[in-house]
Parts: C-alpha cells; structure tokens; sequence
C-alpha cells in the first residue's frame, strides 16, 4: 500500500484533476474490417502505422492496427470470430468509437476515486503484459458502449502498449497534430446528466454551452455544452437534439448509432490550408459549404490572414471569438452509416468551436441528410 503526503500543490491538483488525467492517450474504433479501415486511415488521412496484434502475434480473438500522426493514435480493431463482444458491437453501432482512453498518472487510484464518484466499472485496474513490460489499465463508462480507459504507460519502451508488437508502415502526413476535442451525441434530455458525470467523476467543468437559439436552422436545432479539464487539455462536447420541425442530424445519429455515442473527433493541425489540401488529394470528402457562405466571411469574422480565395477554393470555415480566430472543415461521415465523422481544426488563439459556423453547417449536413432520405 502506497502511503503519499500530499503537498499543498499536488491537494490542489486532487480538487482540480481527482483522477490524475493527463491526456487523451488513443481513441479506439471498433470497425468491420480493421486490415482495410487501417489503410484508409494511411493513405486518405496521412496516418503511419506503428503497431498490430492478430494471429501472427499470437491474438486469437481480435487484430487491432495502431495508427499515429503527431500525437494522435487511433487503434482499429475488429473481431476474428463470431463469439467476443466486439461483434455486438458492430452489429448495433457499425464502426464506431468504443473507447477514448486517457492517460493518468495512476490507474488504480483514478480508477477507485471514479468508481467512489459514481462511475460505472468495465474493467477492473490489471496489468496489460508483453515481451516490453507491463502497462496497468482498467476502464469506466463513459456512456451507452462508449468507455474510458485509463492507462499509465509511463516507462513503458513497447511500440504502443503491451499485447501489440511494432509493425512500422510509414505513410505521408499530412500536419495533423494533435486531438482537439471528442464530441458525444445524446439522446434527449440526457446532456445534462452526462455533463454532470464529468463533474461529478472527472472534476471538469462547463467550458462553454449553446442553445438551440445558437444552434438552429429551418429544420434542426441542438444544445451543446464542453466540458474540460482545468488544463484545457481533454475537451468534451457534448450534443442533445432541441425540438426542430423535422429530424435533427443529432436524431439522425441516435437513430443509426443505436444510442449515444461519439459523433466526431477533432484533430488539431498547425497549417489547415496544407492539411485540407493534401486530405482532398489523398479524396477525403467533405462537407459542402455554399459559395454564399465566403461572400460574407471577411464581414463576420474581420481581418485574417489567409487569402479569401483559398479558403473558398477548400471550403474552410472561420469563426473568431475574443481571443482569435479558427479554421475548421467537417469530413462526411467515413462508414456507410451516417455517425462518425472527422473535424479539421486549426486554432489561432480562438478556444471556441466555430458557433458561427453552426449555421451554414448544419444546412449543409440537411442537404446531405434530405438525399439519404433522413429529414
Ligand atoms: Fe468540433
């Protein structure tokens, strides 16, 4: 039994961050077919492959592909038999995130204090052990299918964690850096609850939230709030449907997700124009933006830096709050299902999330929603 006096900066740290969370550590997708999803995530998005598990590494129930840019990893994963949970998985939810994992600096201290705050248990603190070591985790619900893991990978020399050897496919990047922030569709009335769990269990607080007066248009209408840590390092959005006259994009979601669950991932680039570029070369699809939308930007968001022309030609979006300005880009969904899909985010000073951009966006997304048959 460990036995710690705390100092006064690290109690301080306990009421701000009382599960010790560092940071997004990887986001998990359970999908169908994880040899190919893996290749896409290489060629279109400029990830490399750095690690695998399957049967070759001795894996008898599952191949598992770790891909990384910058910071970000993702890791695809999919069954290799009909009898392991995964399969419930796809089978409700289609590919999908089902774990956004979060280093801490102590799985079995983040994983009791959670569990003592309310969280839910998946999966008890055990080690994770290979040929380079161990690696403790465990895991809470987030929602519905939706997990956290918790690792400390800390010292930890293996290619990603223990369980998955080095399979190195380098690919060409295309400036992604970093995860900016996770966003979380919930069924009606259900935003709140959740936005109190990562209170309540992570000691975040509301970073900002919208309403269906920020976020409405003929047809659909959501409420919003972020939820972060002090650092402003995990962010966490999350999406409930308001009352609109027809089906909302969020409603579409629940509807083919089956639930709650994460709508999209955010990924944070240091040059947008570059990235957007290359993802279209490499046929990422995006959302379409109406030509209308560039004819008023200048007069909305004031001086940039970017030619108005380049962003028009890209279809970047730009939002400006008190402290800067951003640019973002939505890709189409990356399944046949309309559910997840990826953000394009580059930050220059602003710490918001495009508000302004809500409205041309979500009329972009009922174009596409009214030709799947789904408004
Ligand atoms: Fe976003």
């Amino acid at each position: 039994m460990k036995t710690t006096r705390e100092t006064p900066a690290a109690s301080a740290a306990s009421a701000t961050n009382p599960l010790g969370v560092r940071r997004v550590h990887h986001v998990e997708l359970v999908v169908g077919n994880a040899k190919q999803a893996a290749y896409f995530y290489r060629k279109a998005f400029g990830f490399s492959q750095v690690a695998y598990r399957g049967l070759e590494t001795g894996s008898r129930t599952e191949a598992s592909y770790v891909l990384e840019q910058g910071a970000v990893r993702l890791v695809l994963t999919t069954p290799l038999g009909p009898d392991t949970w995964h399969n419930e998985h796809l089978r409700l939810h289609g590919d999908g995130v089902r774990d956004v994992a979060l280093e801490v600096a102590d799985v079995d201290h983040a994983f009791a204090e959670a569990v003592a705050r309310g969280a839910e248990a998946v999966s008890a603190p055990r080690d994770l052990e290979g040929k380079e070591g161990a690696v403790r985790h465990a895991a809470i619900r987030a929602h519905n299918d939706t997990i956290h893991s918790f690792v400390a990978p800390q010292g930890y020399e293996g290619a990603f964690l223990p369980g998955w050897e080095a399979a190195r496919i380098e690919a060409r990047p295309v400036g992604l850096a970093a995860i900016d922030h996770v966003v979380s569709n919930m069924a009606v009335g259900d935003m709140d609850r959740q936005a109190d769990f990562y209170a309540r269990v992570f000691g975040f607080t509301r970073y900002i939230t919208f309403d269906d007066k920020d976020i409405s248009t003929e047809y659909s209408a959501l409420q919003s709030v972020v939820m972060s840590d002090h650092a402003r390092v995990v962010k966490m959005p999350i999406n409930e449907p308001a009352p609109g006259k027809r089906k909302s994009q969020i409603e579409e979601y629940l509807d083919w997700y089956h639930g709650s669950g994460v709508q999209h991932v955010a990924l944070l680039t240091g040059d947008a124009i570059e990235a957007v570029r290359r993802l279209r070369d490499n046929g990422v699809e995006f959302l379409t933006i109406p030509d209308s939308y560039y004819d008023t930007l200048l007069d909305r968001v004031g001086p940039i830096d970017e030619p108005l022309d380049v962003l028009r030609d890209l279809r970047l979006l730009v939002d400006r709050d008190d402290e800067g300005y951003l640019l973002q880009i939505f890709t189409k969904p990356v399944q046949d299902r309309p559910t997840l899909f990826y953000e394009i985010i580059q930050r220059k000073g602003c710490r918001g999330f495009g508000k302004g951009n809500f409205k041309a966006l979500f009329e972009s997304i009922e174009l596409e929603q009214a030709r799947r048959g789904n408004l």
